[in-house]
């Protein structure tokens, strides 16, 4: 097989388990007999020329450390065309024949316009959000979901000992996906999205009805893109003076949620994803996402990923109401 020159980016937010993706894509890469490189921040570092060699010892002693070595930005440039051009002539330029792109829905809008200009480049599902189209699960979900999950159950310690309800917000830009699963596994009263919004009359009346049963406390969780952010609704209710009956308290999750060490799933996950991803540029498969599709791993194309939505569960958002009977 021809010796090849391959660099790995991680772009948008970090995830957990980014670092098992570029060590099992640096350490496959060489197993193959391939020179692997890394660009650093993202696509910002792509136009700048930030890139570097790495050695299979770069690349230790970081599987269990969340967040990313190579760094991550976020690169308005690179959503024109000129910004686009000038990446790929620094790949062309350091003599990288193909690349690899780590990130979510943003990072592989990008990849896709680097395959768009006939740039071989394969991405890999990374983002806490969850919404990529092309992977029923990203690296990073599932640290993220148990890390809002273990502060949900603190809170509600709290909540408990103080007859509180607790609004507590958690990541997703536009997506519901952390909200609605650590809002289930958490026992939330009420979980809001935003694929489903809601009228701030009808939270406070459900909290009144759940006071009226007796419940000492209760757990909102609220996903930071919907209509009303948690802030808003407490101040709604406030400003309305709702009766609720319980006595309000906001907690914004916020960056806690990236960081952290990955869990056994993501490092296994970053570390299948880009291993995959190693052996379809082998096969000189490009311009496609390795994801996780019906627990395998699956390729779609990146055209498609970016011109797709990926749906959340709805059904669960039921079975939560009807749990917080
Ligand atoms: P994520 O990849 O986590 O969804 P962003 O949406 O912030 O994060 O995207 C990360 C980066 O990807 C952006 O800062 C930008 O450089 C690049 N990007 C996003 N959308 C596009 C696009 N439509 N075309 C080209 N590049 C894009
Ligand atoms: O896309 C991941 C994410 O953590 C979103 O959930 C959140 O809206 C956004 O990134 C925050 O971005 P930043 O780190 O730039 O504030």
């Amino acid at each position: 097989m021809p010796n090849k020159h391959i660099a790995v980016l991680t772009s948008g937010g970090d995830a957990p388990g980014m670092n098992a993706a570029i060590r099992a894509a640096v350490r496959t890469g060489i197993y193959k007999g391939w020179e692997m490189f890394g660009v650093q921040h993202g696509y910002q570092g792509l136009i700048n020329g930030d890139i570097i060699p790495l050695k299979a010892r770069d690349v230790g002693g970081i599987i269990e450390r969340g967040g990313t070595i190579l760094h991550s930005a976020r690169c308005p440039e690179f959503k024109t065309r000129e910004g686009q051009l000038k990446g790929i002539n620094v790949l062309k330029d350091n003599h990288i024949d193909a690349l690899i792109v780590i990130g979510g829905g943003g990072s592989q809008a990008g990849a896709a316009k680097l395959w768009e200009l006939e740039y071989p480049v394969i991405g890999v599902a990374s983002t806490i959000d969850n919404d990529l189209y092309g992977s029923d699960m990203s690296i990073g979900v599932n640290t993220a979901i148990n890390t809002a999950l273990e502060s949900i159950d603190k809170l509600r310690v709290t909540a408990s000992s103080h007859d509180r309800t607790f609004m507590v917000e958690v990541m997703g830009r536009d997506c519901g996906y952390l909200a609605l699963i650590s809002g289930i596994t958490g026992g939330a009263d009420y979980i809001i999205i935003p694929e489903v919004p809601v009228n701030p009359e009808d939270v406070a009346s459900e909290l009144r009805s759940s006071y009226q049963r007796n419940k000492m406390h209760a757990i909102v969780v609220v996903a930071e893109g919907a209509r009303y952010n948690a802030e808003e609704l407490s101040k709604y209710f406030h400003e309305h003076q709702a009766d609720i009956g319980f006595e309000i308290r906001v907690t914004r999750l916020g960056h806690v949620q990236r960081g952290g060490t990955p869990t056994a799933f993501d490092r296994l996950l970053g570390t299948s994803l880009a291993a995959a991803a190693i052996d379809y540029l082998e096969q000189d498969r490009y311009g496609i996402l390795v994801g996780l599709i019906d627990n395998k791993l699956a390729v779609t194309p990146l055209i498609e990923v970016t011109s797709n939505k990926k749906m959340l569960d709805l059904s669960l958002l039921k079975l939560a109401r009807i749990l917080s009977r």
